[in-house]
């Protein structure tokens, strides 16, 4: 791979020297923003290009969490042909820097003042080696819950504070004949609620432990297996055509009332928004039971390749454009994120989109912000992947107790490291 990537970077460098042409007024842009939701986000960076002069060259690839787009970008990179940015997440991008195929945008940083603005949580992943490497667009959080306001005073339920409580309100829509929970029975769905799983049933410093700092005793401790045996009993409340759903048909089988709720990122609250709902009156967000005071974090970033000196411009105006504040607030209350700046006001977010922002400050201050292990900012791809596939198989039956779950977890994470 890296020596792949390397070749690519002298066939851009030489790209580099003998472009003499004028600034290429177009921006190309690889990502897997295609539900109602993320396409409805995207027209607003479209739109503030278009007036800036840029043409928009999309290289969307299907598919939440963005497996099927990093497999693209790798080829692309390796033929050494650089979109102008790519959305990416967290350890992917430290990757792709560290193969040598990022760009600069240091100096746009310095007369911006990023470094003051955006969190050190991001800064961690958007800089390497002392150098902007990446244009954070957002900041999206997996542990929330997403339900439908009229089943739930149909069945009568309120807020679940614990896990218990959550169960005892799954029980509830099943008995009035609802779908219980919404799941997309894709990997790195259940690794996404996986996740809020494991912050709820160890607390805020067993997360860290397992899913951070990749800890082997915590990762094959009896928390982590009753972690397993938490997921499982969620699992139950799922209908049985889940296999493969995409995450999007689950938040619409939520939006439209055939079930009651979905453990997923904020993303989904821009499939709500997309749809003309509001909070309080049509939908209900609370986080996941159990996991208050804490937030587990994922950041889209904008990738910024090593392209040729005619299409660096463009560049630059991609990345000033993606950091402004008017842009930060604009995009991210379609999307359902926060902003990736901490001096955006939140004036223009819903009730739901409030309560982001004020939990990640929150969270930020009281040393409660943890990386996604599921959405690249627990550990680098390779281990994130081990994760999602041994999630998956637990989900699917083909490792079948916890204490099974354990252990295969431990080899694959090992392994992948
Ligand atoms: C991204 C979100 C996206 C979601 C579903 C996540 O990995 O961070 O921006 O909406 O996948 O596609």
């Amino acid at each position: 791979m890296l020596r792949k990537l390397l070749i690519g970077t002298a066939l851009a460098t030489s790209f580099a020297f003998s472009a003499h042409a004028a600034d290429v007024k177009e921006v190309q842009m690889l990502h897997w923003w295609t539900s109602g939701g993320e396409a409805a986000a995207l027209n607003v960076l479209k739109q503030d290009l278009a007036k800036e002069g840029y043409a928009w060259k999309d290289v969307p690839v299907a598919g939440g969490g963005g497996d099927a787009a990093m497999t693209a970008l790798k080829a692309m990179v390796a033929a050494g042909n650089y979109p102008t940015a790519s959305q990416m997440l967290g350890y992917t991008v430290l990757d792709y820097a560290a193969a040598g195929v990022m760009g600069d945008l240091t100096e746009t940083a310095k007369k911006e003042g990023w470094d003051k603005s955006v969190p050190a949580a991001l800064q961690k992943f958007s800089v390497y080696d002392g150098k902007w490497v990446a244009a954070p667009v957002n900041v999206h959080s997996v542990n929330w819950l997403w339900i439908n306001k009229a089943v739930m005073d149909k069945i009568g339920g309120a807020e679940p504070k614990t896990f218990d409580d959550f169960i005892a309100l799954l029980d509830k829509a099943k008995a009035a004949g609802v779908i219980p929970l919404a799941l997309g029975g894709q990997n790195w769905q259940e690794a996404t609620m996986f996740d809020s799983v494991v912050l709820s049933t160890g607390g805020p410093e067993f997360y860290k432990k397992a899913m951070n700092d990749l800890d082997e005793e915590s990762l094959k401790s009896d928390t982590m297996k009753k972690s397993f045996d938490n997921l499982a009993k969620l699992v139950t409340y799922v209908d049985p055509n889940f296999s493969g759903r995409d995450w999007n048909l689950a938040t619409a089988m939520v939006i439209k009332g055939d079930a009651l709720v979905q453990v997923m990122g904020d993303w989904a609250k821009g499939e709500f928004h997309a749809a003309n709902k509001t909070p309080g009156t049509d939908f209900l967000c609370y986080r996941f039971p159990g996991t208050d005071g804490s937030v587990i974090y994922n950041s889209d970033m904008f990738g910024m390749f090593n392209v040729p000196d005619d299409r660096k411009a463009a560049q630059v105006a991609l990345a000033t454009a993606t950091l402004s504040k008017s842009f930060q607030s604009a995009f991210n209350v379609v999307k359902g994120s926060v902003p990736a700046r901490t001096d955006v006001p939140d004036t223009d977010f819903d009730a739901c989109g409030k309560k982001g922002i004020a939990d990640l400050k929150k969270a930020n201050e009281g040393g409660t912000l943890f990386g996604s292990l599921a959405q690249g900012y627990g550990a680098p791809p390779a281990v994130a992947n081990a994760y999602k596939d041994v999630i998956s198989k637990f989900v699917h039956g083909q490792i079948k107790t916890s204490d099974e779950a354990v252990t295969e977890l431990v080899k694959a994470i090992d392994d992948a490291k």
